[in-house]
């Protein structure tokens, strides 16, 4: 089975187990979240489910929605009943590493917003501590070199995330800083320690916010809660 059969497979059974009529959704960014933008609006046209609002977290996730048929509210008019996101790195505790897709500030400002964060990824996803990749960090484009340097002293080996040679600009127009750490052994302190950082504005650990993960693997899909 290919790896996004795999995404597609947790993304489905994502919608189907925790999607209600009448909902408002998080859309989460990446591979596996447009597999769920999709799977929505599928159900929405079929009419298996009603009434389905989406706040989007990227404008790539817009696009897709709007092209879905998915109507679009935004934060000053609703709250998501819940939202379901991909994630680079999941731990046994359901604690993240998210931002390769580089929405991870709009990701968790939607997500703590939610009633609930469902994760959705393939099994290639699961470590049994985070940090095997590395960890993004959303800065402010001023002084980001301070910024880069403060998180240097924090031990890692800090990035800045560039395309043809150019800093890559996320939605909020802010720059990545890509942060090898190593194994990651407190998740919430090393999130506080970077937040602590001026320019830091947000780091890609998402600490206690998942409610559940689905996983798609090649054994079956399966819910870890
Ligand atoms: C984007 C993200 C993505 O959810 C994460 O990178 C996983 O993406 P994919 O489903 O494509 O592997 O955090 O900022």
């Amino acid at each position: 089975m290919i790896l996004e059969e795999l995404k597609r497979n947790a993304a489905c059974k994502a919608v189907e187990e925790y999607v209600k009529s009448g909902m408002v959704v998080g859309l989460g960014t990446g591979t596996t979240a447009s597999w769920v933008i999709r799977h929505l609006g599928e159900l929405l046209a079929r009419g298996e489910l009603q009434n389905i609002r989406g706040i989007s977290t990227s404008h790539r996730s817009t696009s897709l929605a709007l092209e879905s048929g998915i109507p679009l509210v935004t934060l000053t008019e609703a709250r998501p009943d819940l939202t379901i996101d991909g994630a680079d790195e999941i731990s046994p505790d359901l604690d993240l590493v998210k931002g390769r897709g580089g929405a991870l500030l709009r990701e968790k400002i939607v997500a703590a917003a939610s009633d609930a964060l469902i994760v959705v990824a393939d099994e290639t996803k699961l470590f049994e501590q985070l940090g095997h990749t590395r960890l993004p960090v959303e800065v402010e484009p001023f002084g980001w070199e301070t910024t880069l340097e403060a998180l240097s002293s924090l031990g890692s080996e800090p990035e800045l995330r560039t395309l043809a040679g150019e800093p890559v600009r996320t939605d909020g127009n802010h720059y990545t800083i890509d942060c090898a750490f190593g194994l990651i052994e407190d998740p919430a302190a090393l999130e506080a320690e970077i937040k602590r950082i001026p320019g830091a504005l947000e780091c890609g650990l998402f600490v206690n916010m998942a409610r559940a993960a689905v996983i798609g693997s090649r054994e079956g899909t399966r819910i870890l809660k």
